[in-house]
């Protein structure tokens, strides 16, 4: 029996750390065998590509090389990380995944999308997350949140209005996708989130063991 694809992103300051260890405790303790990875990163070829992509001296970084790094990172940790688990059964936790790239390079960066699918096919084939929670907070929430935390990444220097059009781009990919996607309002109090996360990952458990 294949394991399952679960994914989680949201714009900067959604509070993803602590609610990724939420997801993670609960998956474990519903009996699952989690392995927990990141985007870009999760191999040591991919964490050393996320060292390039974040690194404040390439700002200003091309954003068609910014696009391809991030596909070569995915592609070594999907041939490495993620499909190995899957096919051996366990269920892979990763924090961000190609609907990030959606969001960044085609909502923020404005690349065009038939660009991103391209790559999509040719990285992934046919390969999709079974579920995307969507960690959702209105954008000046998210930003001072971010911002109490240390030096900021080369996409944490970005304005306001590229992560207006990142928070759209993932909204927007929501309501297209809305089978895999759950959108949760990480905006409320913790207590409250993780009600929401708990709720979203029980149903999705239970249809997939009414499937498997
Ligand atoms: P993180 O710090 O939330 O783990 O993510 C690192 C940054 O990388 C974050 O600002 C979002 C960005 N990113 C993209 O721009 N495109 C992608 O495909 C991924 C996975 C992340």
């Amino acid at each position: 029996m294949q394991g399952k694809f679960i994914t989680v992103e949201g714009i900067e300051g959604v509070g993803k750390t602590t609610n990724m260890e939420f997801i993670h405790q609960h998956l474990l303790a519903s009996g699952k065998d989690v392995v927990v990875t990141r985007e870009p990163g999760g191999t040591p070829l991919g964490e050393a590509i996320r060292r390039l992509l974040l690194d404040p001296q390439y700002k200003g970084m091309n954003p068609d090389c910014e696009l391809q790094l991030m596909f070569a990172a995915r592609a070594e940790h999907l041939a490495k990380v993620v499909r190995p688990a899957i096919e051996a059964g366990r269920w892979v936790l990763c924090d961000r995944f190609t609907d990030a790239t959606y969001a960044y390079q085609g909502g923020g960066r404005g690349l065009d999308t038939g660009k991103i699918a391209a790559l999509e096919q040719l990285v992934q084939g046919t390969f999709r997350p079974d579920l995307t929670l969507l960690l959702d907070v209105p954008v000046e929430v998210g930003l001072a949140r971010a911002g109490n935390r240390s030096a900021p990444d080369r996409f944490e220097q970005e304005k306001v209005e590229f992560f207006e059009r990142v928070r759209q781009s993932y909204l927007d990919m929501a309501r297209k996708h809305d089978g895999r996607y759950r959108v949760i309002d990480a905006g409320q109090p913790l207590a409250q989130v993780q009600k929401q996360l708990a709720v979203a990952m029980g149903t999705f458990m239970q249809a997939s063991d009414a499937t498997d």
